[in-house]
């Protein structure tokens, strides 16, 4: 983690279901670093797990605090779990400054924010942004159910209330996803942040419709896929810089036998998610096990994520 700030929870609200939002500021009372709509930061959990959170705030150049919303996994591997239960306001926690990897584009001038769930975070903050900006959007919200839906009342309280759209399964009205992005035209932007299935959907949708891929734009809170499959192959990696062959065997993640080399690589998730680590690719064909690389990054072939990622060729060769 880049950056350390060590930040005081000064606030701790339980959302919805198992969803609490967490407001943090500077302990010595200073202004924190600026962000920009989409932008998140990793939280060193009490379970000593990173873990990525979106800032959900509206964006501000005096930014006083960074509120997040962390909802407790069913499959927690101990961070969220860590995060719901242990974390206590007047506690501190030490998070990396914002990195935004989700940005709203330049030049949007229509918004289409999807939030499957938890994922509504990132497009609370955008809603935020684009609101102050006069930028036309809207912002739908699908949630499992009313109860369980994370800042249905904020949203319904907000400035910018008019423009939200609510969907519950239970209750309805059903999300028209076709209709919602029927007759994409220059200038419209679809930003989607859910869960897999979700974000899936969504893409899926925007591809029959004809949405280019560059007006769509979507970051993930897991990974899509498993990340390790039991049938793993081994492989060699080759160090473009040093000349050195190192052997990944099968049960090794390219990330591991790198750092147990000495090789330097900036990691946070650890599980394809998040693109710290990506890494450029010289030769060989990566087997990709991301939920990061778009499928344009993914036919260019020239980018991998060694956290997660295997190789289909018997060598790939990195430029470390
Ligand atoms: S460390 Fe997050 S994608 Fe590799």
């Amino acid at each position: 983690m880049s950056d350390r700030l060590s930040l005081r929870v000064v606030r701790r609200e339980p959302l919805a279901g198992r969803i609490v939002a967490l407001t943090l500021a500077s302990a010595d009372g200073n202004a924190l670093p600026p962000f920009e709509a989409g932008a998140h930061i990793d939280v060193l959990t009490p379970s000593g797990h990173t873990r990525q959170y979106s800032l959900c705030n509206a964006p501000d150049t005096a930014t006083q605090v960074y509120r997040i919303a962390v909802q407790e996994e069913a499959e927690s591997r101990g961070g969220s779990r860590a995060m719901c239960r242990d974390v206590r306001e007047g506690d501190l926690l030490e998070v990396g400054a914002p990195r935004n990897l989700f940005p709203l584009a330049p030049g949007t001038r229509r918004a289409i924010l999807l939030a499957g769930g938890i994922g509504i975070t990132p497009l609370l903050a955008m809603a935020h942004a684009l609101h102050q900006a006069g930028i036309d959007f809207v912002l739908h919200h699908a949630c499992r159910s009313r109860p369980a839906g994370a800042f249905v009342e904020e949203l319904l309280a907000a400035s910018f209330a008019e423009r939200v759209r609510l969907h519950f399964d239970d209750e309805g009205p059903a999300l028209d996803l076709a209709g919602v992005l029927a007759d994409p035209c220059d200038g419209d932007h679809l930003y989607v942040c859910g869960p897999s299935g979700f974000i899936q959907w969504a893409l899926d949708t925007a591809r029959q419709l004809h949405w280019p891929d560059g007006q769509v734009h979507r970051e993930f809170f897991a990974p899509a896929e498993p990340a390790v499959v039991a049938a793993d192959g081994a492989f060699e990696v080759e160090l473009a810089v040093s000349g050195k062959v190192l052997q990944v065997p099968a049960d090794r993640s390219i990330a591991s036998v790198l750092l147990a080399h000495g090789v330097p690589l900036a990691m946070s998730c650890e599980q394809g998610v998040c693109g710290t680590c990506v890494t450029t690719l010289l030769a060989g064909e990566a087997d990709h096990r991301d939920s990061y690389l778009t499928d344009a990054d993914r036919e260019r072939g020239d980018t991998i994520l060694p956290c997660c990622s295997r190789a289909r060729s018997a060598r790939l060769v990195l430029d470390l």
